[in-house]
């Protein structure tokens, strides 16, 4: 009875490790990726850079006002580029403290080689994909930072 409790419990250990080490990225969608960062890995649950922590000032065309999440493959790099599967949410807020939009960088391997891999969104604070893709707005004027891998807020080191 005890052995078959313990391999019980061990089954469900190494489901419950399975299912957190593979927890499966999404296709570099803008719904697919919608999904993921607010349902099955909730980007709120997330850390910042450490040199870029909590609400701070931000400028056009963003708004005056952002946190900057990261997930933990994000945080967890040193020196530039970025990891693959890093995933970075913006949240631009009005000055009236609202959520007025968000905007998404995720790196995937293969997905733009060109300029750095990264895949593109801009949602409504419900979650309505506004733009997706190799954006070219988004990539034009992050193209001004392409040596820390197309991000401003943290310097890669
Ligand atoms: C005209 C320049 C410009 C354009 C266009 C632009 N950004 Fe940014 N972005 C910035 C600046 C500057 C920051 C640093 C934060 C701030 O000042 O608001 C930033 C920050 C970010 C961040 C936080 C990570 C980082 O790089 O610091 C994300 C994510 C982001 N932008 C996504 C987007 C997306 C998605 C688009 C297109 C829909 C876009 N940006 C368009 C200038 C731009």
């Amino acid at each position: 009875m005890k052995t078959s409790m313990y391999a019980i419990f061990c089954t469900l250990c190494l489901t419950f490790m399975a299912a957190t080490a593979f927890a499966e990225m999404p296709a570099p969608d803008g719904k697919a990726l919608w999904k993921y960062i607010s349902k099955e890995s909730p980007y709120t649950g997330w850390a910042y850079w450490d040199d870029h922590q909590g609400l701070q000032k931000g400028n056009a065309p963003h708004a005056p006002q952002h946190k900057v999440f990261v997930n933990k493959t994000g945080t967890a790099a040193g020196k530039a580029a970025a990891e693959f599967d890093t995933i970075v949410v913006k949240e631009n807020i009005g000055n009236d403290n609202k959520l007025k939009a968000l905007t998404v960088m995720y790196k995937v391997e293969g997905y733009n080689p060109k300029k750095g891999d990264w895949f593109w969104a801009k949602y409504s604070p419900e979650g309505k994909v506004a733009k997706a893709g190799k954006v070219k707005g988004c990539i034009s004027c992050h193209d001004s930072v392409e040596d820390n891998d197309f991000i401003y807020v943290h310097e890669f080191k």
